[in-house]
């Protein structure tokens, strides 16, 4: 399985890199150039430190790379977390970013794509772009964690979502204790 992963400018950086440590098969990185500055001020991480994590790392900028074309496969794509700045410009159809121009060939080409927005509360707007993305059958995974599984540290909080996260790509995981 190919994944597209992105991470944007928006807090809950852990998500993203925790997904990264998480998720099996072929990972392609992007992150937003905001996505860079919030991961540096939220984790004390670079890109760097996720290159090991990942098959390919492509810029943001770059409209050339393979991302960009509905003829180059990937299985799903998963936006965690993801800015409302993003998750607006997907659903108005903009695509002048690799993220956003990936995500509009994951829509037109009726692949899985998953975006986790983290942002409260939620303006008038960003529930309309949230709901005109789910239509389109768009998996919003908002960053809410639960605590019915007694979570005990900030790790069993990303965990949940990370899990929630695998679980729409059906991939197999102990992330969190399962409600029975
Ligand atoms: C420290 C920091 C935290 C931010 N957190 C959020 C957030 O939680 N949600 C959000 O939608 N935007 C957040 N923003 C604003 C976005 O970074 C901004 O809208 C930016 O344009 C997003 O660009 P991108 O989507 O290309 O990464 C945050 C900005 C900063 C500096």
């Amino acid at each position: 399985m190919r994944y597209i992963v992105a991470l944007t400018g928006c807090s809950g950086m852990n998500y993203g890199v925790r997904l990264l440590d998480e998720l099996e098969g072929e990972k392609e990185l992007i992150i937003s150039e905001m996505g860079k500055k919030v991961l540096e001020e939220e984790t004390y991480l670079t890109i760097e430190d996720l290159k090991p994590n990942a098959e390919d790392i492509f810029e943001d900028g770059d409209l050339f790379a393979p991302p960009a074309s509905g003829s180059h496969h990937f299985d799903a794509m998963i936006i965690v977390p993801c800015s409302q700045s993003t998750l607006a410009r997907i659903a108005a159809g903009i695509a002048d970013t690799l993220i956003t121009r990936a995500a509009s060939v994951a829509i037109k080409e009726g692949r899985k794509l998953i975006v986790v927005p983290r942002e409260t509360p939620l303006s008038p707007i960003m529930l309309e772009n949230e709901l005109k993305l789910a239509r389109l059958g768009v998996t919003i995974l908002p960053a809410s964690p639960a605590f019915y599984h007694g979570p005990r540290s900030m790790d069993d909080l990303v965990d949940f979502i990370v899990g929630k996260i695998l679980d729409q790509l059906g991939q197999d995981h102990e992330l969190f204790k399962r409600w029975d």
